[in-house]
């Protein structure tokens, strides 16, 4: 049976050479046939203010709820920011959870973080899963990917170069698509 999926793919670091944006381009290169990522970029994305939704949802926030409502299954991978989640990445889930339409809602979802420390994040996904229940994902409990010790993991220009964390995004990326499958057929 041919499989189509699309995954929208996002991080909460707005760095260049992020780890976790890295993550996730590692993750598109190892998607099998019929199973396509976009990596959307947060960065334009406005603070969240009621006072400008109230006068008008800025186009880039209507176009990212458009991606989001678009795909079958959503990937974040996201760095820790003292041990919670960084503001860009809530931000963005913030506006999504606003609004009659709610494109989050019901949608499978795979988390992974990366970190140079020695617990990979560990912290923020657990902030993350939380906020997700609110917006009622379908998070995936396993397995969890925990990117520890990032700046050996990546090289300089940012390819994976570590065989156990590829198989571990690999069996992530796995067990999205079943889930994916299971939800939309
Ligand atoms: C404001 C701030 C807070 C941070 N707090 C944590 C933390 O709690 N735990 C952690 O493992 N790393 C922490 N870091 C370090 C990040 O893990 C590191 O900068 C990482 O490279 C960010 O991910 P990125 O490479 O995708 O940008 C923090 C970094 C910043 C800028």
């Amino acid at each position: 049976m041919t499989i189509k999926i699309k995954i929208i793919g996002f991080t909460g670091s707005l760095r260049v050479k992020s780890y976790n944006l890295a993550a996730l381009r590692a993750a598109a290169e190892m998607l099998p046939e019929g199973v396509t990522m976009e990596i959307v970029d947060l960065s334009p994305i406005p603070f969240f203010n009621e006072d400008v939704e109230a006068e008008g949802v800025p186009q880039v926030v209507v176009d990212f709820k458009e991606k989001l409502a678009e795909a079958d299954a959503i990937l974040i991978s996201t760095p820790e920011y003292n041990y919670s989640i960084p503001p860009v990445l809530k931000n963005a889930l913030d506006w999504a959870s606003r609004g009659p339409e709610l494109p989050l809602s019901g949608k499978p979802l795979a988390i992974m973080s990366a970190s140079p420390g020695m617990l990979g994040g560990a912290r923020v996904q657990y902030h993350l899963r939380q906020v997700c229940v609110k917006l009622d994902l379908q998070t995936l409990n396993n397995p969890e990917v925990f990117i520890t010790s990032a700046n050996k993991k990546f090289d300089l220009d940012g390819k994976l170069i570590d065989e156990y964390t590829r198989k571990s995004i690999a069996k992530l990326l796995h067990a999205l698509i079943t889930k994916t499958q299971h939800i939309t057929q």
